[in-house]
């Protein structure tokens, strides 16, 4: 069965395509294309295993292929302007589609790349991760890392539609399943305590890779993301959200050397501070804080900081964050479990107790 959700987004609004198959459904991808030329972004992973489907969705179109390397530590200025060179010398016009098959790396890269070639050209998310298909290919945001901070140097571009074949997470390697379901119980955590607790039960068919529990994980966070991404595009408000430990994460992920960390486990161990310092703050109780911890390390995922990183570079690292205004953290909080907020009033002793509490034994 397939699922047709919509991002309302006015005429900017598009479909999120999710069941089995899909990559081999051209009725899908070509009503999309702005014209004849389509360049593929994909990695040296992800393409020798996919590629070949989606070619015959692509039949009698002119195709360009830019395979990446893999990994986000190639997710990178110079990386991007690989792919400008592969649109250069096709050379590609302004009615080119690129069309992003890969996980949120591929996927943040190749829309960055769409947003930007010739002022902003037309793309398409083909997501092959869990963590892309409940996540990132939804809701335009594209970015690269600088070594400084993480995906800091991007565009919002929203693609023309998000194709989520869940036949492609049968080759997903265990560890990268986790990681997407950090981010498929962050939907619980900051605005369905449904979810959450379907996700409690569900979570050990998940991890066997069960296809109508996966596929139904899939659609409730595409979802709850459709709905956020709707209301508040550029996160002026509400979107803010969506960030739920991805302050102490990124600042992981920064601090150990992208790749290192996937971003799903950074997540999964900054939701566990956040969490923390809620408790801190008076808003959950202890109990809560367990309860979320239980889950997370359910899943396989880690819990604490790495102890590399000492509490205080940790802290500074976080200076360097997209909710950083005027030098003050915005950081997101829960004020009970299924309903997070963003509070710029965290007093700092709390924040510097959190990141000591919540960091792994050397
Ligand atoms: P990833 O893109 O690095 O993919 C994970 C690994 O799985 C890679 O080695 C990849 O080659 C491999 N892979 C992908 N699909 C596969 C498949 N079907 N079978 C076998 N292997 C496969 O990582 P990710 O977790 O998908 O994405 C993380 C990135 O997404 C980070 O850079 C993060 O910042 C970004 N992100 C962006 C947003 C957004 O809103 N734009 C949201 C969340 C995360
Ligand atoms: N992953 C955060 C967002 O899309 O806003």
């Amino acid at each position: 069965m397939t699922t047709h959700l919509e991002v309302a987004l006015g005429n900017r609004s598009y479909r999120i395509h999710i069941g089995a198959g899909l990559l081999g459904e051209p009725q899908l991808i070509r009503p999309h294309l702005a014209g004849n030329q389509v360049l593929v972004v994909s990695n040296e992973t992800v393409a020798p295993l996919y590629l070949e489907s989606l070619r015959g969705s692509l039949a009698d179109l002119e195709v360009f292929e830019h395979i990446l390397p893999d990994g986000e530590a190639y997710k990178t200025l110079e990386s991007l302007n690989g792919i400008f060179d592969t649109l250069l010398r096709a050379p590609c016009d302004r009615q080119a589609t690129i069309v992003a098959l890969g996980g949120g790396v591929v996927g943040d890269m190749a829309g960055f790349a769409a947003a930007c070639y010739q002022r902003g050209i037309a793309y398409i998310q083909v997501p092959t991760t869990l963590l892309a298909q409940v996540d990132s290919s939804v809701g335009g945001k594209t970015a690269v890392n600088h070594p400084l901070g993480k995906n800091m140097i991007g565009a919002f571009h929203q693609p023309r539609c998000v194709i989520a074949d869940t036949d492609v997470l049968a080759t997903l390697p265990d560890r990268e399943l986790a990681a997407g379901l950090a981010e498929v119980i962050k939907y619980g955590l900051i605005r369905d305590l449904e979810f959450l607790a379907w996700l409690e039960s569900s979570l050990d068919a998940l991890l066997a890779r069960d296809s109508a529990a996966l596929a139904h994980a899939i659609e409730v966070s595409c979802r709850n993301k459709a709905a956020v991404v709707a209301a508040d595009e550029r996160e002026a408000g509400q979107r803010a959200l969506l960030n739920l430990g991805h302050s102490f994460g990124h600042a992981i992920e920064t601090g150990m050397g992208y790749g290192r960390w996937l971003h799903g486990e950074a997540v999964a161990a900054g939701m566990c501070m956040a969490a923390d310092l809620s408790r801190r703050m008076g808003r959950i109780a202890q109990s809560d804080v367990d309860r979320v911890t239980a889950l997370l390390t359910r899943a396989g995922l880690p819990v604490a900081a790495p102890a590399e990183l000492n509490p205080e570079r940790l802290r500074e690292l976080m200076s360097v964050d997209k909710k950083v205004r005027a030098g003050r953290l915005h950081l997101v909080l829960l004020n009970h479990l299924g309903d997070a907020c963003i509070s710029d009033q965290v007093p700092e002793p709390l924040i510097l107790e959190t990141l000591t509490a919540c960091r792994s034994p050397a």
